[in-house]
């Protein structure tokens, strides 16, 4: 067998490989190759590579990433992995998880052991090392509600440092790791601090509540969960089956003058207050106003669920991909004079 044709995780860990595949290391499943490839497994392994090379690419999940191309030069894949309890406070705990940790599976590990605080997001594709840069969020909980710091290589002088929340400066599908560090740091560990009891919980978004109603359940970080995997595999395509990588743009937001300006075209427009006299618009409304809802052409295409969803059905190309997005974006400018902004990383 090629050795592209290997699934990378298969391939011996913290060594260097050539000519990789990075399809299943993407949630679009994209075809694309690195010229070189190591999957870090350990800080010290980390340290190595870097004391060597520095990568063009720093792959977390892969789900929030685009690749047009083939990627010349070092692709890194940190897959440090550690679910560690460090401190038991007062009805909560303090955890310490490894940057390779896949997501959904670390809350379903909390979930167990009866933890709360992550059970709205269940189901986001990705790693935990990944969920800090774009401070993930889905049901009205953000990473950020709580996140307790993180651990980070900087890549100039090795040194492990440590974040706390306000150097983080997280905002909606944000932080600093996205602006002034981009591109300078691995986060290696994240914190967080979930409760034991007395949890906390957010019912208000989706169909939340109206899930636990039904099934006459009381709310729990357990049937919270079940709701939002429910919710979510309902209309959101799962990665393992078709690929996409969630929301491809960010919710675009108004000042009150730009919005009500908006509202003089379409009074039935979805919105939602945000502080500050600013308002939200769902993008996935204004896709699917313009048309594109369903849209298919050859494997790449919108999906037919949600509208803010693009998907290669199998076989696609991420040129193309990005072809149809820029598409979209242009659309929707021309229609109702709204720049979209996408919310993956386009390599
Ligand atoms: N809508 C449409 N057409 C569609 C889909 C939605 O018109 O095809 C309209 C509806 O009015 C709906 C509104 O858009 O009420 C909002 O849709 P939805 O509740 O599905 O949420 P969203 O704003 O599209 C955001 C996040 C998701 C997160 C959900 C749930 C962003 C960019 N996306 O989506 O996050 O799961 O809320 O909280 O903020 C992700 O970031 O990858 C992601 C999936």
């Amino acid at each position: 067998m090629l050795e592209s044709t290997v699934k990378p995780t298969a391939l011996k860990p913290d060594t260097l490989h050539h000519d990789v595949s990075l399809q299943r290391l993407n949630t679009f499943g994209l075809e694309a190759k690195a010229q070189r490839y190591y999957r870090a497994t350990s800080i010290d392994s980390l340290k190595r590579i870097l004391a060597e090379e520095q990568p063009v690419l720093v792959l977390g999940g892969g789900s929030n990433l685009l690749i047009t191309k083939d990627v010349k030069g070092l692709v890194l894949h940190v897959d440090v992995r550690e679910r560690k309890v460090l401190q038991v406070r007062e009805g909560c705990v303090l955890v310490q998880v490894g940057a390779g940790e896949p997501w959904h599976d670390y809350v379903m590990h909390t979930i167990k052991e009866g933890y709360g605080g992550l059970e709205n997001l269940s189901l986001i594709p990705g790693v935990v090392g990944a969920a800090p840069i774009q401070n993930i969020g889905a049901y009205g909980v953000e990473l950020k509600d709580t996140f307790s710091g993180l651990l980070a290589l900087n890549r100039e002088t090795l040194k492990e440092e440590f974040f706390d929340e306000d150097d983080c400066e997280f905002g909606y599908r944000d932080s600093v790791f996205k602006r002034k560090l981009k591109g300078k740091y691995i986060i290696t560990h994240v914190r967080f601090t979930l409760t034991v009891d007395r949890h906390d919980y957010k019912l208000e978004y989706g169909d939340i509540r109206s899930i636990l109603e039904g099934k006459g359940q009381s709310p729990s970080p357990k049937s919270i969960s079940d709701a939002v995997v429910a919710i979510r595999s309902n209309k959101l395509p799962d990665p393992a089956k078709i690929g996409n990588s969630g929301s491809f743009f960010k919710n675009p937001e108004f000042t009150e003058t730009a919005f009500l300006e908006l509202q003089k075209q379409r009074s039935d427009i979805p919105h939602y207050p945000l502080p500050g006299k600013r308002y939200k618009v769902p993008a996935a409304w204004l896709i699917d106003q313009a048309g594109w809802k369903g849209y298919r052409r050859g494997a790449i295409g919108v999906h037919d669920k949600q509208a803010l969803v693009l998907v290669n059905h199998g076989g696609g190309k991420g040129a193309d991909l990005w072809a149809l997005a820029k598409e979209i974006k242009q659309d929707v400018e021309t229609k109702f004079g709204v720049k979209l902004i996408p919310e993956v990383n386009v390599v």
